[in-house]
């Protein structure tokens, strides 16, 4: 232990505590040892500092800074290089405004389009996923703060997201949803880890010894702390034996007097607690140092936030994928006459909703910037509102516009309502209003060019309409900015798509099942997400996984392969200077395994001048060639002739060639049919789960399932919470975000977020008077409520005076 000296002079009640938040954002501190508070903010795409009230959904407002593009959007650049200046631009506003611990990256695995938080992370493929983290987590330390990867793991829901268990097989779980952690983990050693809200088979990720200790720690050498998702707490006692270290946010002391029970009676021993404290206490003796030694450094803010605002320029510009682009309709000609059409033209989606939403300081808009540009432009017209609600007027405007222009800037994407922290989309379109004008608009003018904010996948089935389709993504504050320059080929685009873009939702392996109503979410399609479904199923898809347009061509040749990695060139061969991602894939056609057609490997993003070529070196790494076997529970390599897939998307293979890997496996093909009988018995097991309908509730259901309750005053409020989401949902008005956290969240959840007003025997009270023992559950929870605040002071006091 590091601080064993430490450890030893703080009394039992002491350590306990500490392993509680204090309140919504900060660690306890103890003055009276020298030990300080940790204060912890979101998040990915900005700080999101909250001073006096705060909530963890991006409700009441925090301090302004600036909003970089969403990860979903950054992650489309595959530049490891901008994701870590990204990070060190966050880290240093963290310092500014005196923040310990930044709760990002988000890396969980897009499994499924329609997840409400897809925004906030990275890809469909792992090794992007962990490559990409890990950038984000050097650069972010870099200052000293600490980040923090989330959401460990398999975390792809929103709704229900505190009270879901995912099943899936041990092979999946390595090869697809812990692979990007295990990256991210050894290439960016984050100070903190958070575990996720949902079960996995069975088990609380924060409870899951499996995953917190035996793996993250031992297997990938983590060393620092993990902490619970905000209110993701279930049993204290449990969460400690298990390697969860903290639990956020402030819970008051009733889970420490559950631990200190558990240490009583021999459930925990004192050694496993000091562990724990250890490693909090690492992080509290070290990084509030660091902050205040690189606060006194850092120059003055107002110099710190304008170059802030340049990196978000950089990353949107880095980060923007050109679709389509016939006949060369970008870059804009100078002499054409151009129309501005569509309220995001006006009013930006540069960011998602939730805990990541920031209060950017310097938002730009394409009206704004639009006088700038030298451009002749006829004119802006707002076309549409984004509520998808019918407007003739805006519509007459539009198409009036669009007449005089020779092109129009059509700007269409997704509203705010629709990509949110708590809840998923219901399908994968863009509002009709948009595309009933888009048709419309193509009938006036054919030259139409779509730039297309949204930070998930939509279905493009409306292209035939628009000659180019720019995705500038959610871009962050200075995307406007970016998006001229890309328009009129000041900059070149570069980026290609980090998740699939599907022709229809229909096709996505999950869709049956997605979300799941009840309890079990079932990894049906074990390791087939993304582009590892598609291609092995043949399936056409809109636009591909690492697909992407520049306005110059690259040719590739001469691959040579050797048992470090592979060596090829690439040329520029267009008229423009631009970048080219280059991606490696592998794949073992002969394989006796269950495995992907291919699986990117290596990727490297080059810069090449008109006419230059470069050789490009991708090494092949201890992930290249290994799968997990799930019959001897360990990393393999299966010996054969692989087939190296070097191309500028996952199906354009421009080079192959082979290498032959000696294997370290010694099983026959029994491990795929071992695999496949689980995976048969999991969708048995599903349809059983989900067909029960509970109706005493227990402290581990939403409160969502009160429609079931026995107690019809709470039925009465299941049913009108849900009916203020759906009605929010039908006007197209954003979603109130405390009812929808609520109306998902667990009944213990009201224990552990409320800062010591509730403790958990007064949830059993609650629950009680849900379950049709009214009288008796509200006499136990006047009782309790008194016994709680008692019991509160009573532990204050002793900690203050080291008893
Ligand atoms: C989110 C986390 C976030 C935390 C604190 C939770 O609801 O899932 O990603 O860091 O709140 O805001």
């Amino acid at each position: 232990m590091r601080h064993e000296d430490l450890i030893k002079q703080m009394t039992a009640k002491q350590k306990v505590a500490f392993l509680t938040g204090k309140n919504e954002w900060e660690s306890r501190e103890y003055p009276q040892f020298g030990i300080p508070g940790l204060f912890f903010s979101d998040g990915p795409s900005g700080v999101r500092k909250q001073e006096g009230a705060g909530d963890h959904l991006g409700l009441n407002p925090s301090v302004p800074a600036t909003c970089f593009p969403s990860p979903s959007t950054l992650a489309n650049s595959w530049e490891e290089q901008l994701e870590e200046k990204v990070g060190e631009a966050l880290g240093r506003e963290a310092v500014l405004q005196n923040i310990h611990v930044l709760l990002a990256p988000g890396l969980n695995i897009k499994r499924n389009p329609l997840c409400g938080r897809n925004f906030e992370y990275f890809s469909e493929d792992p090794y992007l996923s962990g490559k990409m983290a890990a950038a984000a987590i050097r650069g972010i330390q870099k200052n000293g703060v600490g980040a923090c990867a989330k959401h460990f793991a398999v975390n792809s829901q929103e709704e229900r997201r505190m009270a879901l268990n995912a099943k899936l097989d041990e092979k999946t779980l390595r090869e697809l949803y812990l692979t990007g952690f295990e990256i991210a983990v050894e290439e960016g050693h984050p100070q903190a880890v958070m575990s996720a809200y949902n079960e996995i088979n069975g088990i609380y990720a924060n409870e899951n010894e499996f995953l917190l200790t035996q793996i993250l720690r031992k297997e990938w050498g983590f060393d620092g702390f993990v902490v619970t998702d905000w209110g993701g707490g279930n049993d204290f006692t449990e969460g400690v034996k298990s390697g969860s270290t903290l639990q956020m946010p402030g819970c008051g002391l009733d889970s420490a007097r559950e631990l200190l029970q558990a240490l009583e009676d021999g459930k925990i021993t004192e050694e496993q607690i000091d562990e724990r404290v250890d490693e909090l206490l690492d992080a509290a003796l070290t990084i509030p140092k660091k902050v205040a030694e690189k606060r006194q450094q850092l120059e003055n803010p107002v110099k710190v936030y304008s170059e802030n605002h340049k990196i978000a320029e950089e990353a949107a510009e880095k980060s923007a994928v050109l679709l389509k682009n016939e006949d060369a309709i970008l870059p804009l000609k100078q002499d054409r006459k151009i129309a501005i059409i569509g309220d995001f033209a006006f009013e930006p989606r540069y960011q998602g909703a939730g805990s990541s939403c920031v209060r950017a300081i310097g938002v730009e808009t394409i009206v704004d910037l639009a006088d700038k540009m030298g451009l002749p432009i006829v004119g802006a017209a707002r076309g549409y509102q984004r509520n998808g609600k019918e407007d003739k007027k805006r519509e007459k405007e539009a198409l009036e516009l669009a007449e005089q222009a020779d092109i129009v800037l059509y700007f269409l994407g997704l509203a705010e309502s629709l990509e949110t922290e708590g809840k998923d989309r219901k399908d994968i379109n863009i509002a009709q209003n948009q595309i009933q004008l888009l048709h419309e608009l193509a009938r006036k003018n054919p030259n139409i060019v779509a730039v297309l904010s949204t930070g998930s996948m939509v279905n493009t089935w409306w292209k035939g309409d628009c000659k180019a389709i720019l995705l500038d993504g959610l871009a962050g504050e200075a995307g406007a900015g970016a998006v001229w320059k890309l328009l009129t080929g000041e900059c070149n685009p570069s980026g290609k798509l980090t998740e699939t873009w599907l022709r229809s939702y229909e096709d996505t392996p999950s869709y049956p099942d997605y979300p799941a109503k009840e309890r079990d979410l079932v990894y049906k399609e074990g390791i087939f997400v993304g582009y590892r479904y598609f291609d092995k199923n043949q399936i056409p898809v809109s636009y591909p996984f690492g697909y992407g347009l520049s306005y110059t061509t690259f040719a590739y040749r001469d691959l040579r392969t050797d048992e470090n990695g592979i060596r090829l060139y690439v040329k520029n061969t267009g008229p423009r200077e631009g970048s080219e991602i280059v991606q490696m894939y592998i794949s073992l056609p002969e394989s006796r395994i269950v495995r992907p057609e291919k699986e990117l490997k290596g990727f490297y993003k080059v810069h090449l001048l008109p006419g230059e070529e470069k050789e490009v070196a991708i090494p092949f790494d201890d992930k290249t060639f290994r799968f997990f076997c799930e019959r001897c529970g360990k990393w393999k390599t299966e010996k054969g002739t692989y087939q190296i897939l070097v191309g500028a998307s996952s199906q354009d293979i421009r080079l192959k060639s082979s290498v032959f890997v000696e294997g370290t496996r010694t099983e026959t093909e029994e491990s795929e049919d071992l695999r496949q009988d689980k995976q048969n018995s999991l969708k048995k097991e599903d349809k059983k789960g989900n067909s029960a309908k509970r109706i005493l509730l227990n402290r581990n259901d939403p409160l969502s399932s009160m429609i079931y309750a026995r107690n019809p005053v709470a039925r009465l409020i299941a049913h009108g919470m849900k009916r203020k989401i759906d009605r929010a949902e039908k006007e197209g008005q954003p979603v109130d975000l405390n009812t929808l956290f609520r109306y998902n969240m667990p009944f213990r959840a009201i224990a552990k977020m409320t800062e010591g007003m509730v403790s958990m025997k007064m949830v059993d009270s609650m629950l009680k008077m849900i379950n049709g023992h009214f009288c008796s559950g509200l006499c136990s929870l006047v009782k309790e409520f008194f016994r709680n605040q008692k019991a509160n002071k009573a532990y204050e006091k002793e900690l203050k005076q080291n008893i």
